[in-house]
């Protein structure tokens, strides 16, 4: 019987020290210290041996189980660290590598249009208001004079849902559903989406467009022309010109086309003025007297300027970009070189 308690401690002992993984080790232990392992059966045979031997026996075999465990513990223990350290071994990182930077949003260049030109008008006490993509024929059409079967509609190739309803062509609708429910004195900027059924280098079905309105007591032609002449300077550069040019729209009478000296030769003449030295960025006018009264204003009483210009045209000409897809195609490279040019202007 004691040669048997010697037998188990060594081996209980090797497979202790043998044993790799902590997963092993605990296979070992069920083996020998378990409910069914070695040590457990061993105690359990006691009752074989004579009464007198027995408590010397069990006390034997319990200094044993003793021993097993403290044997366990440690090297339970010893084998979590090597497995610890192991881990740690392959888990190591290179803090001497260089970050991955992050990368920078930047502002659309249209967007970016957008900003300076609101911030250019708020500095001049011009309101900021929007209007509905998604328009009635009434407001893009009808109430800015033109009836329908009107020549002046061919101008822009409409998207229609039906007889009345269709996606605005001009952001000239926001002018008249802004006097509708204001008095003047008025100053109001509308920037936003406009839609026609266009599309070249120089067209895109769904554009921008930023439209401008002032009414109030004695608004005279000259200062429609001051604020697109500071607006201009403030735009393009402080020796910016600009010219205006006769021109026709149904809502303003009479209306200009406004120039800028082109912004690439200073007006010498090149490529992208078409040695013209001008660049044409808006159209414009005094409010025609029956879109006044249309709204309810006394012509008599009040008077105003209007003008429309494209955002596109204007990031093209301030960019270089001569295609005005590659506003839409969200390319990264693109959007990142223009990106980086110019902060705002005010
Ligand atoms: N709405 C006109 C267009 O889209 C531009 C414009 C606006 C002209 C205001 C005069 C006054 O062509």
């Amino acid at each position: 019987m004691l040669n048997k308690v010697e037998e188990i401690r060594k081996s209980a002992l090797q497979a202790c020290g043998q044993a790799g993984s902590v997963r092993e080790l605990e296979e070992a232990r069920v083996r020998f210290l378990g409910k069914k392992g070695e040590l457990t059966l061993l105690l359990r045979s006691t009752g074989q041996l004579p009464a007198e031997e027995r408590p010397r026996f069990g006390k034997l075999v319990n200094q044993l189980r003793d021993e097993l465990e403290t044997a366990w513990e440690q090297r339970e223990q010893q084998l979590f660290l090597e497995e610890e350290e192991r881990r740690l071994a392959a888990e190591a990182l290179d803090v001497t590598l260089p970050g991955r930077p992050a990368v920078r949003g930047g502002v659309h260049p249209i967007t970016r249009i957008i900003e300076e030109t609101k911030a250019i008008f708020m500095n001049m006490s011009y309101e900021i208001v929007e209007g509905p993509e998604v328009e009635l024929d009434y407001y893009n059409f009808e109430a800015l004079n033109i009836p329908p079967d009107h020549p002046a509609r061919d101008m822009q190739d409409t998207f229609f849902f039906n007889e009345q309803l269709l996606l605005r062509s001009q952001t000239s609708p926001v002018q008249i559903r802004v006097m509708e429910n204001r008095q003047p004195p008025l100053r109001i900027l509308a920037p936003g989406k406009v839609y026609r059924a266009d599309s070249d280098i120089t067209h895109s079905p769904m554009f921008h467009q930023i439209e401008g309105l002032v009414v109030d007591r004695g608004i005279t032609f000259a200062d429609l022309k001051g604020t697109l002449q500071l607006f201009a300077r403030r735009m393009f550069g402080p020796d910016t010109k600009i010219r205006l040019r006769p021109s026709y729209f149904p809502f303003t009478e009479p209306s200009a086309e406004v120039d800028v000296s082109c912004i690439m030769c200073a007006g010498k003449g090149c490529r992208v003025c078409k040695d013209s030295g001008w660049l044409e960025i808006l159209g414009s006018g005094m409010v025609d007297p029956r879109v006044l009264q249309g709204v309810g204003y006394d012509p008599r009483e009040v008077s105003g300027f209007a003008f429309g210009m494209g955002v596109e045209r204007i990031a093209m000409l301030k960019y270089g970009v001569n295609d005005i897809r590659l506003f839409f195609e969200n390319d990264v490279r693109f959007l990142k070189q223009l990106g980086r040019q110019g902060g705002l202007v005010c």
